[in-house]
């Protein structure tokens, strides 16, 4: 999710149309939402899946989960899991699934969380530095500033964020927390625009854009959990079953891409998208955050 646009203060779903399409949905199937955020795309996913029907909704934030049940109290047809996406082998077996029909992850961050100032994700906001979609996990955005060594810090930035200050943003870093250690959102903000040379405040994006974009992802493992996903989605669905993902990052489209091509190569899948689908200009125009969107699909054989 594009951080760099204050405007939208509830979640769009992205590219509906172009999931519901692709994800071609029956009456009476079993489909997973393991990103169901709030609700955006579940809500129309559950509208084509009639009262036989059965919608798996995963989220890993349980304040997302809670606000979202409330939202769809009208569907009995879904059940809400709160977990990473990376176990959905666990959850099914545990809900005594053996095989799926579709899978939607729409990866990253939504709307609410990145509103929401005590959650960190925003550098317009100030709030503690966290940035845990799932408040019960490891690490906070606090702990990598504080205790990763610059050297560390620099290829986080670098990798995550590709930022090309990265090696003055970490030795900035470095330098102000051996005084007082680093707390909010605002006091990170701060050094970045310190580090940064001045005429590159002023682009098209924030200059804390990127680091907080590399530590989000740093802090909620999200390329390892992607990672581990595809593979369990892929395997759970019928043959014929569908594996929708929309990313947001290049690095989460080319392990998209790379799985789905393998899956095509060895003959057990066909791609439904040889390039990536990107929201319209309509669509981007209404909500800006969906820019960045990329969506692959594949067809299991
Ligand atoms: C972009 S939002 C999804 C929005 C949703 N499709 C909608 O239309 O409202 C991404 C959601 O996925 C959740 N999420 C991200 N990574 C996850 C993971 N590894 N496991 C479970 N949930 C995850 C986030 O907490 C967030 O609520």
């Amino acid at each position: 999710m594009d951080s760099s646009h204050p405007e939208a203060k509830s979640h769009e779903p992205v590219l509906l149309e172009e999931v519901l399409s692709l994800l071609d949905i029956k009456p009476g199937q079993v489909i997973v939402d393991a990103t169901l955020g709030s609700g955006g795309h579940a809500r129309e996913i559950l509208k084509h899946l009639g009262p036989q029907g059965r919608l798996i909704g995963i989220d890993q934030d349980p304040e997302a989960l809670k606000r979202t049940q409330e939202n769809l109290r009208d569907f009995p047809q879904i059940e809400f899991i709160a977990g990473n996406f990376s176990k959905l082998d666990q959850v099914l077996i545990t809900l005594n699934i053996h095989g799926i029909h579709a899978v939607i992850l729409d990866v990253g961050l939504s709307t609410e969380q990145l509103e929401e100032a005590r959650r960190g994700f925003s550098f317009l906001k100030e709030g503690p530095l966290d940035m845990r979609m799932d408040p019960g996990s490891g690490l906070t955005a606090r702990d990598l500033v504080n205790d990763l060594s610059q050297k560390e810090l620099e290829k986080l930035f670098r990798t995550y964020g590709e930022e090309r200050w990265a090696k003055r943003i970490a030795g900035t870093i470095c330098t102000h927390r051996g005084s007082k250690p680093i707390e909010t959102t605002a006091d990170l903000v701060q050094l970045i625009k310190k580090a940064v040379p001045r005429p590159f405040h002023f682009g098209a994006r924030h200059p804390a854009t990127r680091v907080f974009q590399a530590l989000r992802i740093r802090v909620n493992q999200e390329l390892e959990s992607l990672q581990g996903a595809l593979p369990k989605a892929f395997e759970a669905l019928f043959p014929g079953g569908r594996l929708v993902v929309i990313s947001f990052h290049s690095l989460e489209d080319r392990i998209v891409k790379e799985a789905f091509r393998a899956w095509a190569r060895e003959g057990k899948a066909q791609l439904l998208t040889r390039k990536p689908i990107r929201p319209s200009e309509a669509e981007t125009q209404r909500n800006p955050r969906s820019r960045s969107a990329r969506l692959r699909a594949i067809e299991k054989k």
